[in-house]
């Protein structure tokens, strides 16, 4: 493949609007795949000053290598040729645990700042190595982490700093949302939905991270870090998969003004952290409800600036890219002017909970016999939780009825342990869908 290259015929990238004694900076590729070749792409094409790509390295290089970027890139197997190199940025878009942090800390260690898309990583210890960065007078940047080419994390850092945010909602997982946008636009069920994704290249062979929460959940620990200075693990965010979700389920949050969609919210109060994912109502004239496929959404809410959204493409190849290249040149900016970025100070360590006070949506398929709904109602106050109103769809198999009820507010947990006990009764044909209803001002209570 060939593409429009900003480089001279020996191969050497032009200097762009870079003052001649301007100093250039060196910058590897670690992970020539996906992302990898876009950040390449666009280091190529558009050439931004002051940056220099001068190493690509990959397992079994050799298959990686293209015709487009020009002769002076060194292409290398072993990361000790980037180490001892005089790349100034490394930029990890590689993925997966290890090796990978034991790379990035070599980096930092030996004086190269570093850039990263890895969510999972960052999330769980992104903040030592920020410290070992700090103590390199070094910068680690991660702005691809989160919502791909959407500037979340910079908004959040550097947009935002002059409010006091306490709560963060979002949808962050495209592959989820794609799911769910074709179930609620097809009617066809989740198991057709999610193989259409994959065909489309949507969704992985294995979706687990994504559609049982556990990518947004990672997400959402590093938005909870850079916006609301909370020190939160992944691990202890609840998280909840999106495959029990049915076509029914659309119909009737329609007929509630809603829609559903995987939501990840984390709202600080005092020194407790409300924190989820799961699949959940929103109301119709939500910006939340119009995120449509694979994009993604973040709502920021501020003591003084009120609510602040950010929307676009939450991942691609070139959306990432973006994100990386824009980290790359914040970093040269500020190497170049002698300063090291604050770091993503956190400030508290909350107590994370999951138990919000909102209303809820309980969809039932039951085996229809007389009583079953003064069954429930039973169960249900004896945990002093009142019903708010009952929709049943007509026309549908009495052997396998849905019905839904909404609860008026109460807490999360309250719910779940009546939930136990109905889940023992045995004209349930599944254990009941249980989602939040979050509409109005979402606040945890
Ligand atoms: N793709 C997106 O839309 C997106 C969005 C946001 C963030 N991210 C993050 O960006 C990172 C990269 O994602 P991607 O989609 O570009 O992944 P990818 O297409 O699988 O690319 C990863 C590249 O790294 C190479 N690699 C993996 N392990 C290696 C190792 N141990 N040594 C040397 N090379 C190794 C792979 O080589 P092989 O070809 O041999 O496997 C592949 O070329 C991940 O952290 C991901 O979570 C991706």
């Amino acid at each position: 493949m060939s593409g429009t290259s900003k480089f001279d015929a020996t191969g050497k990238q032009n200097a762009g609007t870079a003052t001649h004694d301007a100093k250039v900076w060196n910058v590897a590729i670690v992970g020539f795949g996906t992302v990898g070749n876009s950040v390449a792409r666009i280091l190529c094409e558009r050439a931004p000053s002051p940056l220099r790509l001068t190493h690509i390295c990959n397992r079994s290089v050799a298959r990686k290598k293209v015709d487009w970027l020009p002769p002076s890139v060194q292409w290398t197997e072993s990361f000790e040729d980037v180490l001892s190199s005089d790349v100034d940025i490394v930029v990890e878009v590689m993925g997966g645990l290890q090796p990978t942090e034991d790379w990035i800390r070599r980096a930092l260690a030996s004086g190269k700042s570093v850039v990263t898309a890895n969510k999972q990583l960052i999330s769980r210890c992104g903040p030592e190595l920020i410290s070992l960065a700090r103590s390199m007078h070094q910068e680690i940047a991660f702005g691809a982490s989160v919502a791909g080419g959407v500037p979340v994390i910079s908004g959040l850092h550097e947009g935002l700093a002059g409010d006091d945010l306490f709560k963060i909602c979002g949808i962050l997982n495209g592959t989820c949302n794609y799911i769910l946008s074709q179930i609620e636009s097809n009617g066809v069920s989740f198991a057709t939905a999610l193989r259409e994704a994959q065909k489309l290249g949507f969704a992985e062979a294995d979706p687990t991270e994504d559609i049982d929460g556990l990518d947004a959940r990672a997400k959402l620990a590093i938005l909870a870090r850079v916006g609301l200075h909370c020190n939160v693990q992944p691990a202890s965010i609840l998280c909840r998969s999106i495959s029990a979700i049915d076509s029914v389920d659309f119909e009737y949050a329609n007929q509630l003004g809603c829609t559903i969609r995987q939501i990840s919210m984390a709202e600080l109060k005092g020194d407790q952290l409300f924190a989820a994912v799961q699949p959940a109502l929103v109301e119709l004239s939500s910006p939340l409800a119009r995120v449509e496929g694979s994009q993604n959404l973040v709502m920021s809410t501020g003591t003084y600036g009120g609510e602040t959204v950010f929307g676009g493409h939450g991942a691609g190849g070139h959306p990432t890219a973006v994100a990386v290249v824009s980290d790359i040149l914040a970093i040269a900016r500020s190497k170049q002017a002698g300063v090291c970025e604050e770091a993503h100070a956190a400030e508290i360590t909350p107590k994370v909970t999951a138990d919000f006070a909102t209303r809820h949506y309980l969809r039932f398929l039951v085996k229809d016999r007389p009583g079953i709904i003064a069954t429930l109602a039973t169960i249900l106050a004896e945990y002093d939780i009142n019903i708010e109103a009952v929709l049943q769809k007509p026309g549908c198999s009495k052997s396998a009825l849905p019905f839904l009820i909404t609860l008026e507010e109460c807490r999360a947990s309250l719910v779940e342990q009546a939930l136990q006990k109905i889940a023992l009764l045995d004209f349930l044909v599944h254990p009941c869908l249980h989602l939040p209803i979050l509409v109005g001002d979402l606040h945890a209570k």
